[in-house]
């Protein structure tokens, strides 16, 4: 009548995938505890780590929940609590871990009747009123589980990818704010023909390289002509970090989400640990204070 889940971070667009790619951390994560109850409905009875609301049509763990309790209508009703580990407003998809979680749990309690993909369905439900949204690229590998591409969001199909092996990846949080609203406003309406051609063909090759565990090509594919010129701006010494990185061995980097968050891939741990020692000694040296993770 009661499970404990670790719901993990995520990391959407993966520089060339904005809205679609995204992986999930399998290391860094929230922990949730969700319990049935006789009486009906949804309740957040505790949050630990963060200043989040309790009201249930203002949380997007049991936003997401509700939705998914409205359509299965069952004879019980659920309690929440969240144990945040990923600060909101970091980037790697501290609401979609809430939102994920809670619709996962639930599910797990009654014995499983929805799949990922509906799952993913209801928990944009509470990603929405987050991000202003309903995008799916953290989300979903949040409930698939290691690298996704989000097909369509109406109707929605996920597609799993494979992860090679070796692959780690190492994140900065430089604790500014950067609202994904914002970050959004910000960006084009429209792109040049020629930055279109780049942009799916770094996604197209990421995808490939993915599958052929070719980690030269996935370095060749780590670019975005679209997103990061504008939203870079909004992340202070974003390009020094991008050239630090790359010195320290990485395969690549970008901005995890929306920001403010930076992240960097790299071939084995070992790599993934000097990565982020280049990236603190930038921070360092500033007064901004940051949060690293390797995983
Ligand atoms: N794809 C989204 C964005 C993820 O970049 O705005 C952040 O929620």
């Amino acid at each position: 009548n009661e499970i404990k889940i670790f719901s993990p971070a995520t990391v959407a667009n993966v520089a060339c995938g904005f809205d679609v790619l995204g992986f999930c951390l399998d290391t860094i994560g929230d922990e949730m505890v969700i319990r049935k109850t006789t009486e009906k409905g949804i309740k957040i009875t505790k949050i630990v780590g963060a200043d989040l609301p309790f009201e249930t049509d203002k949380n997007v763990a049991s936003v997401s929940a509700l939705a998914l309790y409205n359509d299965a209508n069952p004879d019980c009703g659920f309690e929440i609590e969240i144990y945040k580990n990923i600060k909101p407003g970091s980037g790697i998809g501290s609401s979609s871990a809430s939102a994920a979680g809670s619709v996962f749990a639930i599910n797990e309690l009654l014995g499983r009747p929805y799949n990922q993909t509906q799952l993913t369905n209801f928990a944009m439900k509470g990603e929405a009123i987050a991000s202003g949204c309903e995008h799916a690229d953290n989300i979903a590998p949040a409930l698939f589980g290691g690298f996704t591409l989000v097909k369509s969001t109406s109707p929605l199909q996920v597609l799993q990818l494979p992860t090679p092996e070796d692959l780690f990846v190492t994140i900065i949080h430089p604790q500014i704010e950067v609202k994904t609203s914002e970050a959004r406003a910000i960006l084009p309406k429209q792109i040049p023909l020629q930055n279109a051609i780049t942009q799916w063909s770094n996604v197209g090759s990421l995808v490939h390289a993915l599958h052929t565990n070719d980690y030269n090509l996935l370095s060749q594919s780590l670019n975005d002509v679209v997103v990061e010129p504008y939203r870079s701006q909004l992340i202070p010494h974003f390009d020094s970090v991008k050239t630090e990185v790359i010195k320290a061995g990485a395969l690549g980097a970008g901005i995890s989400g929306s920001g403010p968050s930076i992240f960097a891939l790299s071939k084995n741990k070992n790599t993934a640990e000097n990565v982020a020692k280049a990236m603190t000694s930038i921070y360092a040296k500033t007064d901004i204070n940051y949060i690293t993770y390797v995983s």
